[in-house]
C-alpha cells in the first residue's frame, strides 16, 4: 500500500513523525508532499531534523499569500504530484490550507482521502482553520477522529459510517520526546523554574485587529510573573504592521522554539498562555495550567477536566495566576500508540 502525505505547517510536521514511524513498522511506501506553506526554519526545517522525519520527497514551494492565493497554488501544485505517484491513499493533517487543497486536489482525482484529527469543531464559522476542516471532513473518504467528542460531531453531521477513532497523534510524539527531555534545564535564559509561563498568539482573529492585538499583549504584560511569548512570524509583522512591541512589563518576546525545547520549557513553567491548538492540549498531557485566549476550543477535554481555561484578554492576568488544578488520570486523547491505529485504520479501509 502507498500513502501520499501533504503537510506544510508546523503542527503537520509533529503529527507526521510518529505517522513516519507506524507506516515503516507497518511496511507501509510513504510519499511526503511538502507544500512550502511553512518555510522559515524554525517552522519547518527544525521538525524534520529533531523528530527524524525523513526529508519531503516533493517540495512544492508555494510560500505565504492570501487564503485563496495559498490554496489555490497548493491545489495546482497537487495535481501532477498525485498524477505521477498513483497513491492508494492521500492523507491530509488537521486544518490548514495545505489540509484543505490536498484535499480537494486528490477528491477531484478520484484518489481516496483520509483525513487526520478530523471532527474538530469550534463552531466559529469566522476561523479559517473551521472552514479547512469542516470541507476536509466532507470530502474525506476515511474519517480518523482523535477523541469521541470528534466522532460524535461527525455523526451530527452524517458521517459517522466513515469515522475511526484512533487517538491523538500529537499525544504519541509528545510523551516521546517528554521523556526525551525529562532532565533537561529550561532552554529559556533569564527565568527561575516554576516562576514564569510560556505564551504564544498567532492566530488571525487575536493578531490582525490591532486593538485586539494590543488588548492582548497589555494583559500578557500585566501578569504577575514572566510571560516568554514565543514570536511566530505572524505575529511579528502583524505587530510590527499595527507599530506594536511585544516586550512590556512582564512580558519578554523570544525567538519560537524547536519542539523538544518548547516541551521542556513547558515541563518548567508555571504555566501555558496560548491561542494555538496543539499547545493547550500539550499543557494538558505535561499536567501544565493553560490559559487560552479564544471565546472556544476544539479539545474540549482540557476545560471539562480543569485543566484549561478560555479567556478574554480582560481576564487573562487574572487566571494566568490561577492555583493548580486537581491532578486526573483520564486520558481523553489516548495512550500514545494512536499513530499505529491509523496504519491499521488505512490498511483495513484500502480492502
Ligand atoms: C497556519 C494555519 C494555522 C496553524 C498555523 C501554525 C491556515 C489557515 N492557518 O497559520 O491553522 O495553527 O499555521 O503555525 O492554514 N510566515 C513567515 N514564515 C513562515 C510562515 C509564515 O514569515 O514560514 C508569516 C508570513 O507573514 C505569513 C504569515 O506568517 O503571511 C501567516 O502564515 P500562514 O501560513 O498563512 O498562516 P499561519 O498564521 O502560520
Amino acid at each position: 500500500m502507498k500513502v501520499l502525505s501533504v503537510v506544510g505547517a508546523r503542527p503537520q510536521f509533529v503529527k507526521l513523525a510518529p505517522i513516519c514511524r507506524a507506516f515503516e513498522e507497518a511496511g507501509i511506501e510513504h510519499i511526503i508532499v511538502h507544500t512550502g506553506q511553512h518555510y522559515d526554519p524554525m517552522l519547518s526545517d527544525v521538525f524534520f531534523a529533531d523528530l527524524s522525519i525523513p526529508a519531503p520527497d516533493v517540495h512544492l514551494g508555494v510560500g505565504s499569500a492570501s487564503h485563496g492565493k495559498q490554496t489555490g497554488a497548493i491545489l495546482a501544485g497537487m495535481d501532477d504530484v498525485l498524477d505521477e505517484n498513483r497513491p492508494d491513499w492521500v492523507l491530509v493533517y488537521g486544518d490548514t490550507n495545505s489540509t484543505l487543497a490536498a484535499a480537494l486536489a486528490a477528491v477531484k482525482m478520484h484518489i481516496p482521502v483520509a483525513h487526520l484529527e478530523a471532527g474538530l469543531r469550534s463552531f466559529n464559522r469566522a476561523m479559517p482553520e473551521e472552514h479547512n476542516r469542516v470541507l476536509t471532513d466532507h470530502c474525506a473518504d476515511l474519517l480518523l477522529a482523535p477523541t469521541e467528542v470528534g466522532a460524535s460531531h461527525l455523526a451530527n453531521e452524517g458521517l459517522a459510517d466513515r469515522t475511526v477513532v484512533v487517538g491523538d497523534v500529537m499525544t504519541d510524539v509528545l510523551y516521546q520526546v517528554r521523556d526525551l527531555v525529562a532532565d533537561k534545564p529550561s532552554p529559556v535564559a533569564d527565568v527561575t523554574d516554576g516562576e514564569y509561563s510560556i505564551a504564544t498568539i498567532h492566530r488571525a482573529e487575536n493578531t490582525d485587529d490591532p486593538k485586539r492585538l494590543e488588548a492582548i499583549l497589555d494583559a500578557l504584560a500585566s501578569v504577575d510573573h514572566t510571560v516568554v511569548l514565543l514570536a511566530h512570524p505572524r505575529l511579528v509583522a502583524k505587530a510590527k504592521d499595527h507599530g506594536l512591541s511585544l516586550d512590556r512589563g512582564n512580558l519578554v518576546s523570544h525567538e519560537p522554539l524547536a519542539y523538544p525545547d518548547l516541551v521542556a520549557s513547558c515541563l518548567h513553567a508555571r504555566g501555558v498562555i496560548t491561542d494555538s491548538g496543539g499547545l493547550q492540549k500539550e499543557a494538558f498531557l505535561l499536567r501544565v495550567p493553560a490559559t487560552t485566549v479564544r471565546p472556544q476550543t476544539e479539545w474540549v477535554e482540557t476545560v471539562e477536566l480543569g485543566w484549561n481555561v478560555l479567556v478574554e484578554p480582560g481576564e487573562l492576568a487574572a487566571q494566568a495566576s490561577r492555583p493548580r488544578p486537581a491532578d486526573v488520570d483520564d486520558q481523553p486523547y489516548g495512550s500514545g500508540r494512536a499513530a499505529q491505529e491509523v496504519a491499521k485504520a488505512l490498511t483495513q479501509a484500502a480492502r
